[in-house]
């Protein structure tokens, strides 16, 4: 459906289609012509082989990643600005160095995607200014002296995407095109080069370490990506596929596959770290096998004391709602059969309330108490007794000095084979401390200030350091009808151009 898949004479096309979203944005895949399309499996998609998630290989791909990695492996600080709200930013960043000599992007952090990419010079659609209070920058190749372009040929291209190789001609470049789940795209092509990041070398201090990457350059964007006020010079995809940059700094020996965020709903800004966290210790639940995103499975829903049992009332397999954790959307989403029920819960307080819509999507109502008086807590719980809490001055967010709308959103992520999943954004994951370990599969949460700092271990010394919080951002204007971010990957097409 939201791929279509050309069969014509020339290059060639590769399509990773990962999930299909209900809410039935118009994507269109393939603007180009002579292209052949082919769709590609995902690396976790299969249920065995090579995914490197089923237990026994999990565990020999770890031995085999302690034994080469040995001890150089470092933590890294990834300063993040930004904040969740709505009505403000929308969206949390950080800042990369990259090029010789360097030079500072400012890119959204996405674990709901797979890619790092920037705008680059000749993107004539790009944007120019930004309300967040940075300057952006296009990346420019021939000013950088280690640049190196990606052609069709190099591993990356072929094994980070399982690409075919009949149709590359050698030295040709990697062109990507990458949809988002808002429908938003952009493309370009891929370079190496050097980026520079801040390592952890003491509480709260940190030395730079360089290492090459791979990203994507952008030279085109459509939908929201290119027209959004509150604009960034690219995203950083921190998901579990082998070309995000999380893995790619694992596979050359220099971070641990775990990392956490701490995005700070108050201040804004908050905790970006690459490395295992020591303290807080976290509870943990199990990653879902075989997902493209960071799916977990989400069990019950308590609102206010009353559970709504999902393994019995939720669509799927019986066990519960399989949940996407995403820190690249800005709310979170629901499958209707889930949000319907859980709704009326919430404003069961509230009988006499009227909503209204405001922008086409948002529930919207007139409040003038204190709201974490006035409405439930929610509760989301999750397997092995996780459970996360969201108030509601978090799901709830004033328009105005009297105006309230409703964060939760009626409309869940459709997977390939029809599933209906939670998406879970900002919303749920501000002021908590998140960490993704993805040597153990496991995802963990705590509410936690996101303004102080955590301790991480530099398993190149063995020393445990804390890692501190930081805000980018400079105060942006107050707003209504901003760009709600959706950064869940939904395909990226390679293309061998002829
Ligand atoms: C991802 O990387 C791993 C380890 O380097 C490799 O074994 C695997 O084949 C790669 N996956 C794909 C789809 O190429
Ligand atoms: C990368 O790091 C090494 C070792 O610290 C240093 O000698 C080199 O100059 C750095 N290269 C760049 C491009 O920053
Ligand atoms: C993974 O789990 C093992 C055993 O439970 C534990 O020793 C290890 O510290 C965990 N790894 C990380 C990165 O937390
Ligand atoms: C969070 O931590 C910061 C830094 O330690 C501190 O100044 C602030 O008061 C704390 N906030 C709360 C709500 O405890």
């Amino acid at each position: 459906m939201v791929a279509d898949l050309i069969r014509r004479k020339g290059s060639v096309v590769v399509v990773a289609l990962l999930a299909i979203l209900v809410l039935n944005v118009g994507v269109s895949v393939v603007k180009g012509n002579e292209k052949v399309v082919f769709e590609v499996q995902h690396k976790f998609k299969g249920s065995n082989g090579g995914n490197g998630r089923d237990g026994s290989l999990l565990t020999s791909l770890k031995a085999h990643d302690n034994y080469r990695h040995g001890r150089m492996l470092a933590a890294i600080d990834l300063p993040l600005g930004g904040n969740g709200s709505p009505t403000d930013a929308a969206l949390y960043f950080t800042k990369l160095s990259i090029g010789t000599p360097p030079q500072d992007y400012y890119v959204q952090v996405d674990t709901g995607s797979d890619i790092l990419w920037v705008n680059c010079v000749g993107c004539d659609k790009c944007p120019k200014k930004s309300s967040l209070g940075i300057d952006l920058t296009l990346y420019d190749m021939k000013s950088s002296s280690t640049a190196k372009s990606v052609t069709c040929d190099q591993d990356f291209c072929l094994s980070a995407f399982n690409a075919p190789s009949s149709d590359c001609k050698v030295g040709f470049p990697c062109e990507y095109s990458v949809t988002y789940g808002d429908g938003s795209t952009t493309g370009g092509y891929f370079v190496r080069d050097y980026a520079n990041f801040n390592q952890v070398s003491g509480n709260l201090q940190t030395s730079s370490m360089n290492g090459t990457i791979v990203f994507g350059c952008s030279s085109q964007q459509s939908g929201e990506l290119g027209s959004s006020t509150e604009a960034v010079d690219g995203i950083v995809g921190f998901g579990q596929a082998n070309s995000s940059i999380i893995s790619q700094l694992a596979s050359t020996g220099k971070v641990k596959k775990v990392f956490s965020h701490c995005l700070d709903g108050i201040n804004g800004g908050g905790i970006f770290a690459i490395g295992q966290v020591v303290q807080p210790k976290l509870k943990t639940t199990p990653l879902i096998p075989n997902e493209p995103h960071y799916n977990v499975m989400m069990k019950a829903i308590e609102v206010g004391g009353e559970v709504l049992d999902l393994s019995t009332e939720a669509s799927g397999d019986g066990s519960g709602s399989s949940s996407i954790i995403d820190s690249g959307t800005t709310l979170a989403y629901l499958p209707n059969d889930i949000y319907t029920p859980f709704m009326a819960k919430v404003m069961a307080s509230q009988p006499g309330l009227k909503t209204h819509t405001v922008e086409g999507s948002f529930k919207c109502f007139v409040y003038s108490g204190n709201v974490d008086d006035g409405f439930p807590v929610v509760t989301l719980h999750f397997e092995d007794s996780l459970s996360l809490t969201v108030y509601p001055h978090e799901y709830l967010f004033a328009l105005n000095d009297n105006q309230w709308c409703i964060g939760w959103q009626n409309k869940g992520m459709q997977t390939k084979d029809g599933r209906e999943v939670t998406l879970l954004g900002d919303l749920v994951l501000s002021n908590k401390l998140v960490v993704y370990d993805l040597e153990n599969q496991t995802i963990g949460w705590a509410e936690y200030n996101c303004s102080s700092s955590i301790k991480v271990k530099d398993d190149k010394s063995g020393n445990v350091y804390s890692v501190g919080y930081h805000d980018l951002s400079s105060a942006c204007d107050l707003s209504v009808g901003k760009l709600l971010r959706f950064l869940l990957l939904i395909a990226v097409l390679l293309f061998y151009p002829s």
